[in-house]
C-alpha cells in the first residue's frame, strides 16, 4: 500500500486515485500520522496544501517518517517539509508561479524522470521554493523561475517535486508517478481482487443481519445494491427508493426498471416529493434549498425505517448507502463538497447510526472509476454503470429561484467592436483555489447558426481571470444579439419543475440518438428565470468533461447537435432563450448552484 499525507492539498484524492490506476491500493491519511501506524506503508507521498511550512499553524509531518526507510515523494507544500526537515531552506518567492511552465531536465540519469522527454510543460502553484538542498539531495530538473523543479536523493529514494505530477495538464505526469511506485515494491492491486475482500467485508459485517438500501439509481448505490443482494441474499436486504420530486422525467419508474432488470425484486419507491415541495416553498438560497432537501431526506428517510424496522428489532437492521471514498474522507474537496457530504451521508441519525455500527457502506473504500470497473466486473449492464452522475438534490439546484432580478455589476470589457455581449442578471456559484465565488455570467452572442469562433472559448478562459464580477462565460445559441429580458419569479414548484425536467429529457434524449451520451461525463440543465418575453424562461447547456468532478472542461458539443437541441427546446413551452456554458471547472463549479 502506498499512503497519501494530506496536507492540505485539494489534489490528495486525485494523488491516491492515480496511484490506484497503477494498481497498487493507495490510501489518505492525516499529514501528522504518526510514523508507527505507517508500517504497513509500501512507499509514502506527502500531498501539497495552501499553507508555507513556515506558517505557525501549518500542517507538520512526524519527522520519523523520514527514517522508516520506504521510499517517500513530497509534492509541493510536501516537498518543502521533507527540504525542511531534513535541514534544507524554503524560501518565500517575491512572485508567485501558477499554471503552466516548462521544465528541463538536469541529468539524464534520474529513475523519478525516467521516460520523460529533456524538456516537457507541467502544473505549478506555489509561492515558496526551496532554496538550499539537504546533504545528499541532487537536481533532477529545473524551470525558469524554479530551480528545483525536481530533486532528490536517489539512494535513499526521498524525492520532491515542486510541480502537480497527479493534475492532467502536467506532461508525463502518470509516468513520474510510476517512476515512484515502482520503487516501493507494493502488491499489486486490482478492483478485480478487491472484490473478494469487498464480499467478505459484507459477510462478515452483516452476519445474519438485514440491510436496508437507500438506493437512487445512481451508479454507486445500483453497484452496492446488487452487491449486497449477490452476497446475503434478496431476503437479506430491502432497496429504498425515495422520490423527492426532484428527479428527472419518469426517473423513479426507469430506475425501477432497470434494477428489476438485475433480477433484484427487493427495491420499494417512497413517493415523498408533497413533504418536499411544501418545505421548498418560496425558498430562493441554494445553500438553504440543499439544507431543506437533505434535512427533508433524513426525516423521510427515518420515518420509512421505523415503519420497516420498527417491527422488529432495530439491532437486526442495517443502513446501507452508496457512500465512496472522497465522502468518507474529510480531505480534498472543496468547502462547497464539504457540505455536499454533510447532507447526503453523515447527517444527524446517520451519525448515531455510524457509532453504533449499524451502518454498512460496501464501496467507502473506492473512488468513481473503481466502482464503475467494479460494476463492469460483477455484471452490470452499460447504461447502469456508465450513467452520468446526478446530484441528490437533482432539479432542485438545476433551477435557478429568484423573486427579484440581481443586480448588475458594472461590467465593461474592450473586446473587438463585432462581439456583443450583455450580463445575466442571476448568480451562479464558482470555485477559486478553495473558495466559493458568487457571482454573474457574461453572455456572448451567436444565434442559431450555434457556430462559436475559437475565441470566445479563449474569451471564456481569460475574462474570470480578470474581474470578480464574472465567474462564467456563456454563449447564447437563441438569439444573435442582446435582448431586453423579462425577469419570472421562480421556485421550487410544479410548474418549474416540469419545465426543467422536459429541458433535461429533450437534451438527454437528443445526445442519446446521436450516440453521444458516453462522450460527456455529465450534462447539467439548467432553468434561469427570465426570457426575451414576458413569463418566459431561459434554458442553459451545460455539458462537461471530467474525471472525478473536481475539475472540468465544457464538453465542446457539434454544431449539428447543438442546432438540434436548440430548435427542440425552442418549441418546448415558455422556453425561449437557450445559453451554453463555456467554462471550466475552476473558475465556474459544473452545477450553476
Ligand atoms: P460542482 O457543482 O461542485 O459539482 O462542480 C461537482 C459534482 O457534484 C455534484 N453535486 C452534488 N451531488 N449533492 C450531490 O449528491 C449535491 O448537493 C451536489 N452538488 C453538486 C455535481 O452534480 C457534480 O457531479
Amino acid at each position: 500500500m502506498i499512503t497519501v499525507l494530506d496536507f492540505g492539498g485539494q489534489y490528495a484524492h486525485l494523488i491516491a486515485r492515480c496511484v490506484r490506476r497503477l494498481n497498487v491500493y493507495s490510501e489518505i491519511k492525516e499529514a501528522e500520522t504518526p510514523a508507527s501506524d505507517l508500517t504497513d506503508s509500501h512507499g509514502l507521498i506527502l500531498s501539497g496544501g495552501p499553507q508555507s511550512v513556515f506558517d505557525s499553524d501549518s500542517p507538520q509531518g512526524d519527522p520519523d517518517i523520514l527514517k522508516l526507510g520506504i521510499p517517500i515523494l513530497g509534492i509541493c507544500y510536501g516537498m518543502h517539509w521533507i527540504i525542511s526537515a531534513l535541514g534544507g531552506q524554503v524560501r518565500k518567492q517575491p512572485k508567485r508561479e501558477y499554471g503552466h511552465t516548462q521544465v528541463h531536465q538536469t541529468t539524464s540519469d534520474s529513475a523519478l524522470l525516467n521516460q520523460c522527454p529533456p524538456s516537457f510543460n507541467v502544473w505549478m502553484s506555489h509561492g515558496d521554493s526551496a532554496t538550499i538542498l539537504p546533504a545528499g539531495f541532487s537536481v533532477f530538473a529545473k524551470s525558469d523561475h524554479c530551480p528545483y523543479a525536481a530533486v532528490g536523493d536517489e539512494k535513499k529514494k526521498q524525492f520532491g517535486l515542486q510541480f502537480h505530477p497527479e493534475v492532467a495538464h502536467t506532461e508525463h505526469g502518470m509516468q513520474i508517478l510510476e517512476n515512484f511506485v515502482c520503487q516501493c515494491n507494493a502488491p499489486y492491486w486490482s478492483i478485480g481482487n478487491y472484490l473478494e475482500h469487498i464480499k467478505d467485508q459484507i459477510r462478515q459485517q452483516a452476519g445474519q443481519r438485514k440491510v436496508l438500501m437507500l438506493t437512487s439509481g445512481g451508479v454507486d448505490s445500483t453497484v452496492a445494491l446488487t452487491l449486497l443482494n449477490q452476497v446475503l441474499g434478496v431476503d437479506h436486504v430491502q432497496g429504498l427508493l425515495i422520490d423527492n420530486g426532484l428527479m428527472r422525467k419518469n426517473e423513479a419508474a426507469k430506475v425501477m426498471q432497470a434494477i428489476t432488470a438485475l433480477g433484484i425484486n427487493n427495491l420499494m419507491v417512497e413517493d415523498a416529493s408533497p413533504i418536499f415541495l411544501d418545505r421548498l416553498a418560496n425558498v430562493t438560497d441554494p445553500e438553504e434549498k440543499r439544507r431543506i432537501i437533505g434535512n427533508t431526506f433524513i426525516d423521510v428517510k427515518d420515518q420509512v425505517v421505523q415503519r420497516i424496522i420498527g417491527k422488529d428489532d432495530e439491532n437486526n437492521w442495517l443502513l446501507g448507502q452508496g457512500t465512496i471514498y472522497p465522502d468518507t474522507i474529510e480531505t480534498g474537496g472543496t468547502k462547497h463538497s464539504a457540505g455536499i457530504k454533510l447532507h447526503h451521508n453523515r447527517s444527524g441519525k446517520v451519525q448515531e447510526l455510524i457509532a453504533k455500527g449499524l451502518v454498512i457502506e460496501p464501496l467507502s473504500d473506492l473512488y468513481k472509476d473503481d466502482v464503475r470497473e467494479l460494476g463492469e466486473t460483477i455484471g452490470l449492464p452499460h447504461e447502469v454503470v456508465w450513467r452520468h452522475p446526478f446530484p441528490g438534490p437533482g432539479l432542485g439546484v438545476r433551477i435557478l429561484c429568484a423573486s427579484k432580478p440581481e443586480l448588475l455589476p458594472d461590467f465593461k470589457i474592450n473586446f473587438n467592436p463585432d462581439v456583443k455581449y450583455s450580463i445575466l442578471p442571476v448568480r451562479s456559484v464558482g470555485v477559486q483555489g478553495d473558495e466559493r465565488t458568487y457571482s454573474h455570467a457574461l453572455t456572448l452572442y451567436v444565434g442559431k447558426s450555434c457556430d462559436i469562433p475559437d475565441a470566445f472559448w479563449q474569451i471564456a478562459v481569460q475574462v474570470p481571470n480578470i474581474t470578480d464580477s464574472i465567474n462564467r462565460v456563456v454563449v447564447c445559441l437563441s438569439h444573435n444579439q442582446p435582448h431586453t429580458l423579462w425577469f419570472t419569479p421562480t421556485f421550487i414548484e410544479p410548474s418549474s419543475i416540469s419545465l426543467a425536467r422536459e429541458a433535461d429529457a429533450i437534451v438527454i434524449a437528443t445526445m442519446e440518438r446521436y450516440g453521444l451520451y458516453d462522450s460527456v461525463w455529465q450534462f447539467p440543465v439548467v432553468l434561469l428565470p427570465f426570457g426575451v418575453m414576458p413569463g418566459n424562461r431561459s434554458i442553459v447547456l451545460r455539458p462537461v468533461e471530467s474525471r472525478e468532478a473536481m475539475t472540468a472542461n465544457a464538453a465542446k458539443l457539434k454544431r449539428e447537435i447543438l442546432v438540434t437541441m436548440i430548435e427542440q427546446l425552442l418549441r418546448a413551452p415558455e422556453i425561449d432563450t437557450v445559453f451554453y456554458d463555456l467554462t471550466s471547472k475552476p473558475p465556474a463549479t459544473i452545477e450553476w448552484e
